[in-house]
């Protein structure tokens, strides 16, 4: 696996149909994404539930800081290819959709 990491914010649905926003580091391996979100997150368990998820690559800041101070009604729009959504300010963004589930007791390792 690649070790450099980008920083994203990967959007997410609630089983609800609620997104959900989370600032994280990815990795690439090949062509997959690799999240590994801390055990509990919303983010951990919207993507067991719904089996997708949409990186968004941003340099609007003031977003990542929302999600830590709680501001998180952010704009969006549809994903095309998984259903889910993207941030409007994304400059750009990628649909993923869950491959396979390596469990680790604090940080599952989630290529999509
Ligand atoms: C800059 C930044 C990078 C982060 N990177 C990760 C990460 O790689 N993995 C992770 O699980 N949480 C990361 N977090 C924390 C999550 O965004 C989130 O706050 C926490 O996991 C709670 O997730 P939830 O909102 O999905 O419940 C990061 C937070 C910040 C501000």
């Amino acid at each position: 696996m690649n070790d450099q990491i980008f920083e994203v914010v990967v959007s997410t649905l609630s089983s609800d149909g609620q997104p959900h926003h989370a600032p994280l580091g990815v990795r690439y391996q090949g062509a997959e994404v690799v999240l590994m979100p801390f055990k509990p997150s919303s983010t951990l368990l919207n993507i067991l539930d719904s089996g997708c998820a949409v990186l968004n690559v941003l340099a609007d800041t003031r977003v990542i800081a929302g999600c830590v101070t709680g501001r998180c009604d952010w704009p969006t729009r549809s994903a095309e290819r998984v259903p889910g959504v993207r941030l409007e300010c994304a400059l750009s963004h990628v649909e993923l959709r869950l491959k396979e589930q390596q469990d680790n007791r604090k940080r599952p390792v989630l290529p999509s």
